[in-house]
Protein backbone atom coordinates (compact mmCIF):
# COMPACT_ATOMS: atom_id res chain seq x y z
CA UNK A 1 0.00 0.00 0.00
CA UNK A 2 1.42 3.73 -1.02
CA UNK A 3 -0.27 6.56 0.23
CA UNK A 4 0.28 10.14 -1.33
CA UNK A 5 -0.35 13.75 -0.26
CA UNK A 6 -1.12 15.41 -3.63
CA UNK A 7 -1.35 19.52 -3.68
CA UNK A 8 -4.25 21.03 -5.13
CA UNK A 9 -4.84 20.92 -8.37
CA UNK A 10 -5.10 17.07 -8.72
CA UNK A 11 -4.03 16.36 -12.26
CA UNK A 12 -6.65 16.43 -14.86
CA UNK A 13 -6.31 12.74 -15.48
CA UNK A 14 -6.11 11.86 -11.53
CA UNK A 15 -9.27 13.81 -10.51
CA UNK A 16 -11.05 12.22 -13.49
CA UNK A 17 -10.07 8.79 -12.36
CA UNK A 18 -11.52 9.56 -8.77
CA UNK A 19 -14.60 10.84 -10.10
CA UNK A 20 -14.96 7.42 -11.42
CA UNK A 21 -13.85 5.39 -8.63
CA UNK A 22 -16.17 7.71 -6.49
CA UNK A 23 -19.40 6.56 -9.08
CA UNK A 24 -18.69 3.20 -8.32
CA UNK A 25 -18.49 3.31 -4.82
CA UNK A 26 -21.89 5.07 -5.23
CA UNK A 27 -23.85 2.45 -7.65
CA UNK A 28 -22.43 -0.13 -4.75
CA UNK A 29 -23.64 1.81 -1.92
CA UNK A 30 -26.34 3.66 -3.05
CA UNK A 31 -24.92 6.93 -1.98
CA UNK A 32 -22.23 9.55 -3.22
CA UNK A 33 -19.16 9.22 -0.97
CA UNK A 34 -18.08 12.70 -1.88
CA UNK A 35 -19.95 15.88 -1.75
CA UNK A 36 -20.33 18.74 -4.48
CA UNK A 37 -17.64 20.47 -3.16
CA UNK A 38 -15.01 18.08 -2.93
CA UNK A 39 -16.16 17.13 -6.63
CA UNK A 40 -15.72 20.76 -7.57
CA UNK A 41 -12.73 20.92 -5.83
CA UNK A 42 -10.72 18.10 -7.29
CA UNK A 43 -9.49 19.65 -10.52
CA UNK A 44 -10.14 23.40 -9.13
CA UNK A 45 -7.16 25.28 -7.92
CA UNK A 46 -7.82 25.92 -4.33
CA UNK A 47 -4.37 25.61 -2.69
CA UNK A 48 -5.31 25.19 0.62
CA UNK A 49 -7.31 21.67 0.30
CA UNK A 50 -5.23 18.21 0.79
CA UNK A 51 -6.16 15.42 -1.19
CA UNK A 52 -4.55 12.23 -0.31
CA UNK A 53 -4.34 8.96 -2.68
CA UNK A 54 -4.12 4.95 -1.87
CA UNK A 55 -2.56 2.84 -3.77
CA UNK A 56 -2.15 -1.13 -3.75
CA UNK A 57 1.30 -1.58 -4.21
CA UNK A 58 3.20 1.48 -5.93
CA UNK A 59 1.58 4.56 -7.06
CA UNK A 60 0.46 4.24 -10.36
CA UNK A 61 1.12 6.51 -12.93
CA UNK A 62 -1.65 8.26 -14.05
CA UNK A 63 -1.35 8.92 -17.68
CA UNK A 64 -3.92 11.87 -19.47
CA UNK A 65 -4.67 9.22 -22.16
CA UNK A 66 -5.29 6.17 -19.85
CA UNK A 67 -7.36 5.98 -17.06
CA UNK A 68 -6.54 2.25 -17.17
CA UNK A 69 -2.98 3.38 -15.62
CA UNK A 70 -4.92 3.93 -12.32
CA UNK A 71 -6.68 0.15 -11.31
CA UNK A 72 -4.66 0.06 -8.24
CA UNK A 73 -6.34 3.10 -7.08
CA UNK A 74 -7.75 1.90 -4.11
CA UNK A 75 -8.87 5.06 -2.21
CA UNK A 76 -9.03 8.84 -1.63
CA UNK A 77 -9.51 11.41 0.65
CA UNK A 78 -10.00 14.83 1.20
CA UNK A 79 -9.26 17.52 3.44
CA UNK A 80 -10.56 20.85 3.37
CA UNK A 81 -8.99 24.15 5.12
CA UNK A 82 -11.83 24.12 7.48
CA UNK A 83 -10.98 20.68 8.78
CA UNK A 84 -14.03 19.25 7.03
CA UNK A 85 -12.74 15.58 5.42
CA UNK A 86 -14.32 12.66 3.18
CA UNK A 87 -12.46 9.46 2.40
CA UNK A 88 -13.86 6.39 0.63
CA UNK A 89 -11.92 2.94 -0.55
CA UNK A 90 -13.17 1.29 -3.90
CA UNK A 91 -15.98 -1.32 -3.23
CA UNK A 92 -13.34 -4.32 -4.21
CA UNK A 93 -9.98 -2.69 -1.77
CA UNK A 94 -12.34 -2.74 1.37
CA UNK A 95 -11.27 -4.23 4.24
CA UNK A 96 -7.75 -4.19 3.87
CA UNK A 97 -6.73 -1.38 5.91
CA UNK A 98 -6.99 1.46 3.11
CA UNK A 99 -9.87 3.09 4.97
CA UNK A 100 -7.47 3.13 8.46
CA UNK A 101 -4.80 4.33 6.53
CA UNK A 102 -6.21 7.24 5.07
CA UNK A 103 -8.26 7.96 7.81
CA UNK A 104 -5.11 8.35 9.82
CA UNK A 105 -3.31 10.69 7.12
CA UNK A 106 -6.48 13.13 7.13
CA UNK A 107 -6.10 13.11 11.40
CA UNK A 108 -2.37 13.82 11.21
CA UNK A 109 -2.65 16.49 8.44
CA UNK A 110 -6.13 17.63 10.26
CA UNK A 111 -5.19 17.01 13.45
CA UNK A 112 -8.01 17.28 16.56
CA UNK A 113 -10.21 19.94 14.33
CA UNK A 114 -10.50 17.25 12.16
CA UNK A 115 -14.54 16.56 10.84
CA UNK A 116 -15.18 13.32 8.88
CA UNK A 117 -18.27 13.04 6.87
CA UNK A 118 -19.91 9.64 6.39
CA UNK A 119 -22.49 9.66 3.61
CA UNK A 120 -25.16 7.31 4.49
CA UNK A 121 -23.75 6.17 7.32
CA UNK A 122 -22.98 2.99 5.82
CA UNK A 123 -21.45 -0.53 7.63
CA UNK A 124 -18.26 0.17 8.19
CA UNK A 125 -17.57 3.52 8.99
CA UNK A 126 -18.90 4.05 12.63
CA UNK A 127 -16.68 0.91 13.69
CA UNK A 128 -13.76 2.90 11.50
CA UNK A 129 -14.61 6.06 13.31
CA UNK A 130 -15.00 4.47 17.11
CA UNK A 131 -11.43 2.72 16.54
CA UNK A 132 -9.68 5.56 15.56
CA UNK A 133 -10.93 7.68 18.59
CA UNK A 134 -13.57 9.74 16.54
CA UNK A 135 -17.24 10.16 17.66
CA UNK A 136 -20.81 11.76 15.70
CA UNK A 137 -20.78 15.12 16.21
CA UNK A 138 -22.89 16.27 13.26
CA UNK A 139 -26.24 14.57 11.56
CA UNK A 140 -27.03 16.00 8.35
CA UNK A 141 -30.81 15.01 7.19
CA UNK A 142 -31.42 13.91 3.21
CA UNK A 143 -34.71 13.99 3.14
CA UNK A 144 -37.17 12.97 -0.67
CA UNK A 145 -40.65 14.15 -0.95
CA UNK A 146 -42.63 12.64 -4.09
CA UNK A 147 -45.55 14.74 -5.98
CA UNK A 148 -48.42 15.58 -4.06
CA UNK A 149 -50.11 18.68 -3.55
CA UNK A 150 -49.07 21.76 -2.62
CA UNK A 151 -50.48 25.36 -1.08
CA UNK A 152 -49.56 28.63 -2.76
CA UNK A 153 -46.85 30.83 -1.05
CA UNK A 154 -48.44 33.91 1.10
CA UNK A 155 -45.68 36.14 0.87
CA UNK A 156 -45.13 38.65 3.17
CA UNK A 157 -46.31 42.21 2.74
CA UNK A 158 -44.11 44.61 0.28
CA UNK A 159 -41.97 41.39 -0.48
CA UNK A 160 -41.90 40.56 -4.47
CA UNK A 161 -40.28 37.47 -6.22
CA UNK A 162 -38.39 37.30 -9.08
CA UNK A 163 -35.19 35.42 -10.23
CA UNK A 164 -31.62 35.62 -10.27
CA UNK A 165 -29.26 37.44 -12.95
CA UNK A 166 -25.83 36.62 -12.96
CA UNK A 167 -23.20 39.49 -13.34
CA UNK A 168 -25.79 41.72 -11.64
CA UNK A 169 -27.05 39.69 -8.37
CA UNK A 170 -23.87 38.37 -7.35
CA UNK A 171 -22.46 40.65 -5.18
CA UNK A 172 -25.70 41.46 -3.47
CA UNK A 173 -26.72 37.86 -2.78
CA UNK A 174 -23.20 36.69 -1.61
CA UNK A 175 -23.83 39.85 0.83
CA UNK A 176 -27.21 38.09 2.00
CA UNK A 177 -25.92 34.56 1.96
CA UNK A 178 -23.23 35.44 4.73
CA UNK A 179 -25.94 37.16 6.74
CA UNK A 180 -28.36 34.33 6.30
CA UNK A 181 -25.78 31.89 7.41
CA UNK A 182 -23.27 34.13 9.72
CA UNK A 183 -24.29 30.60 12.07
CA UNK A 184 -23.26 27.78 9.20
CA UNK A 185 -20.07 28.99 7.89
CA UNK A 186 -19.83 26.08 5.27
CA UNK A 187 -22.67 28.08 3.67
CA UNK A 188 -22.12 31.63 4.82
CA UNK A 189 -18.41 31.59 3.85
CA UNK A 190 -18.97 31.33 0.11
CA UNK A 191 -16.98 33.72 -2.10
CA UNK A 192 -17.14 35.13 -5.67
CA UNK A 193 -15.41 32.02 -6.72
CA UNK A 194 -17.60 29.68 -5.12
CA UNK A 195 -20.49 31.41 -6.03
CA UNK A 196 -18.75 31.64 -10.20
CA UNK A 197 -17.69 28.00 -9.78
CA UNK A 198 -21.67 26.89 -9.57
CA UNK A 199 -22.99 29.31 -12.29
CA UNK A 200 -20.63 27.78 -14.60
CA UNK A 201 -22.25 24.13 -13.69
CA UNK A 202 -23.90 22.23 -16.50
CA UNK A 203 -26.93 22.19 -14.07
CA UNK A 204 -27.57 25.77 -12.92
CA UNK A 205 -30.54 27.03 -14.49
CA UNK A 206 -31.42 30.92 -13.43
CA UNK A 207 -35.27 30.46 -13.62
CA UNK A 208 -34.71 28.18 -10.84
CA UNK A 209 -32.88 30.42 -8.90
CA UNK A 210 -35.71 32.93 -6.56
CA UNK A 211 -34.97 36.47 -4.89
CA UNK A 212 -37.38 37.97 -2.77
CA UNK A 213 -37.47 41.27 -3.02
CA UNK A 214 -38.22 44.05 -0.33
CA UNK A 215 -40.03 47.69 -0.86
CA UNK A 216 -36.31 49.13 -0.49
CA UNK A 217 -35.16 46.89 -3.11
CA UNK A 218 -33.05 45.20 -0.89
CA UNK A 219 -32.87 41.39 -1.25
CA UNK A 220 -34.60 39.67 1.74
CA UNK A 221 -34.18 35.93 1.07
CA UNK A 222 -33.94 33.22 -1.81
CA UNK A 223 -34.01 29.66 -2.76
CA UNK A 224 -31.86 28.09 -5.05
CA UNK A 225 -33.66 25.22 -6.97
CA UNK A 226 -31.11 22.91 -8.90
CA UNK A 227 -32.02 20.06 -11.12
CA UNK A 228 -29.85 16.49 -11.79
CA UNK A 229 -30.90 13.86 -13.33
CA UNK A 230 -34.18 14.21 -13.59
CA UNK A 231 -33.92 14.92 -9.50
CA UNK A 232 -35.11 18.51 -8.53
CA UNK A 233 -33.58 19.71 -4.88
CA UNK A 234 -34.12 22.70 -2.47
CA UNK A 235 -30.33 23.59 -3.21
CA UNK A 236 -30.25 26.34 -0.68
CA UNK A 237 -33.02 28.66 1.18
CA UNK A 238 -31.95 31.50 3.06
CA UNK A 239 -33.12 34.43 4.52
CA UNK A 240 -31.49 37.83 6.24
CA UNK A 241 -32.15 37.88 9.47
CA UNK A 242 -34.14 41.57 9.23
CA UNK A 243 -36.73 39.46 7.73
CA UNK A 244 -36.93 36.26 9.93
CA UNK A 245 -39.61 34.97 11.41
CA UNK A 246 -42.42 36.50 9.22
CA UNK A 247 -43.21 33.35 6.63
CA UNK A 248 -40.77 34.35 3.96
CA UNK A 249 -38.74 31.20 4.08
CA UNK A 250 -42.21 29.04 3.64
CA UNK A 251 -42.89 31.08 1.01
CA UNK A 252 -39.53 30.83 -0.94
CA UNK A 253 -39.52 27.55 -0.49
CA UNK A 254 -42.95 26.78 -1.92
CA UNK A 255 -42.02 29.42 -5.09
CA UNK A 256 -39.09 26.71 -5.48
CA UNK A 257 -41.11 23.69 -5.34
CA UNK A 258 -43.71 25.05 -7.52
CA UNK A 259 -41.18 25.76 -9.75
CA UNK A 260 -39.65 21.83 -9.61
CA UNK A 261 -42.66 20.21 -9.59
CA UNK A 262 -44.90 22.23 -11.81
CA UNK A 263 -42.93 24.11 -14.49
CA UNK A 264 -40.32 21.17 -14.77
CA UNK A 265 -42.99 18.11 -14.34
CA UNK A 266 -40.62 16.75 -11.69
CA UNK A 267 -42.00 13.89 -9.06
CA UNK A 268 -39.29 13.60 -6.71
CA UNK A 269 -37.58 16.62 -5.10
CA UNK A 270 -34.34 15.95 -2.37
CA UNK A 271 -32.90 18.62 0.17
CA UNK A 272 -29.96 17.99 2.77
CA UNK A 273 -31.09 20.07 6.19
CA UNK A 274 -28.89 20.07 9.64
CA UNK A 275 -30.23 17.71 12.38
CA UNK A 276 -30.47 20.31 14.81
CA UNK A 277 -32.49 22.90 12.32
CA UNK A 278 -35.74 21.68 13.93
CA UNK A 279 -37.59 24.73 12.72
CA UNK A 280 -36.58 23.23 9.08
CA UNK A 281 -37.27 20.20 9.85
CA UNK A 282 -40.62 20.51 10.96
CA UNK A 283 -41.43 22.83 8.07
CA UNK A 284 -40.34 20.18 5.36
CA UNK A 285 -41.86 17.49 7.07
CA UNK A 286 -45.14 19.44 7.09
CA UNK A 287 -44.69 20.06 3.19
CA UNK A 288 -44.48 16.05 2.69
CA UNK A 289 -40.84 15.13 2.72
CA UNK A 290 -39.19 12.02 4.58
CA UNK A 291 -36.15 11.21 5.82
CA UNK A 292 -34.05 8.88 2.81
CA UNK A 293 -30.22 8.56 4.59
CA UNK A 294 -28.39 10.37 7.25
CA UNK A 295 -25.33 11.67 6.80
CA UNK A 296 -23.12 11.75 10.13
CA UNK A 297 -19.40 13.79 10.50
CA UNK A 298 -17.32 12.35 13.31
CA UNK A 299 -14.66 14.22 14.91
CA UNK A 300 -11.91 13.55 17.56
CA UNK A 301 -13.34 12.90 20.92
CA UNK A 302 -11.74 15.67 23.07
CA UNK A 303 -9.39 14.26 25.58
CA UNK A 304 -10.96 14.21 29.60
CA UNK A 305 -8.97 17.20 31.26
CA UNK A 306 -6.70 16.31 33.47
CA UNK A 307 -8.17 16.91 37.26
CA UNK A 308 -5.75 19.24 39.36
CA UNK A 309 -3.47 17.46 42.08
C1 LIG B 1 -15.83 3.02 5.70
C2 LIG B 1 -14.73 2.65 4.69
C3 LIG B 1 -13.87 3.90 4.41
C4 LIG B 1 -13.84 1.56 5.33
O1 LIG B 1 -12.75 1.33 4.45
P1 LIG B 1 -11.91 -0.05 4.54
O2 LIG B 1 -10.69 0.15 3.72
O3 LIG B 1 -12.79 -1.18 4.20
O4 LIG B 1 -11.55 -0.06 6.10
P2 LIG B 1 -10.42 -0.95 6.81
O5 LIG B 1 -10.06 -2.13 5.99
O6 LIG B 1 -9.31 -0.05 7.19
O7 LIG B 1 -11.25 -1.43 8.09
C5 LIG B 1 -10.88 -1.08 9.40
C6 LIG B 1 -11.91 -1.61 10.38
O8 LIG B 1 -13.14 -0.91 10.23
C7 LIG B 1 -14.23 -1.81 10.51
N1 LIG B 1 -15.04 -2.04 9.30
C8 LIG B 1 -14.78 -1.66 8.03
N2 LIG B 1 -15.79 -2.02 7.22
C9 LIG B 1 -16.71 -2.64 7.98
C10 LIG B 1 -17.99 -3.19 7.73
N3 LIG B 1 -18.53 -3.22 6.49
N4 LIG B 1 -18.68 -3.69 8.78
C11 LIG B 1 -18.17 -3.69 10.02
N5 LIG B 1 -16.95 -3.18 10.32
C12 LIG B 1 -16.24 -2.65 9.32
C13 LIG B 1 -13.60 -3.10 10.94
O9 LIG B 1 -13.37 -3.02 12.33
C14 LIG B 1 -12.29 -3.05 10.17
O10 LIG B 1 -11.31 -3.88 10.71
P3 LIG B 1 -11.26 -5.44 10.28
O11 LIG B 1 -11.38 -5.51 8.77
O12 LIG B 1 -9.93 -5.87 10.80
O13 LIG B 1 -12.42 -6.09 10.94
C15 LIG B 1 -15.31 2.07 3.37
O14 LIG B 1 -16.27 1.07 3.69
C16 LIG B 1 -15.97 3.10 2.49
O15 LIG B 1 -15.32 3.67 1.60
N6 LIG B 1 -17.29 3.39 2.73
C17 LIG B 1 -18.00 4.41 1.97
C18 LIG B 1 -17.52 5.84 2.33
C19 LIG B 1 -17.62 6.16 3.83
O16 LIG B 1 -18.52 5.73 4.54
N7 LIG B 1 -16.69 7.01 4.29
C20 LIG B 1 -16.67 7.49 5.68
C21 LIG B 1 -15.66 6.76 6.49
S1 LIG B 1 -15.58 7.35 8.17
Amino acid sequence: MTLEAVPSPLPPATAATVTELAHAAAQSDGVNPLSERTLLHLDGEHPDDVHVLAYEGDPGTIEVSGLQSARNLAGYAALAPDGSAELFVAPTHRRQGFGTALLRMLLDHGGPRTRVWAHGRLPGSDELAQRLGLEVTRELYFLRRTRADLPDPVWPDGITVRTFVPGQDDAAWLDLNAQAFADHPEQGSWTAKDLAERLHQPWFDPEGFFLAVDSTGTLAGFHWTKIEDGVGEVYVVGVSPTHQGLGLGKALTLQGLHHLQTTRSLDTIVLYVDGTNTPARNLYTHLGFKTATLDVQYAPTTPPTATPA
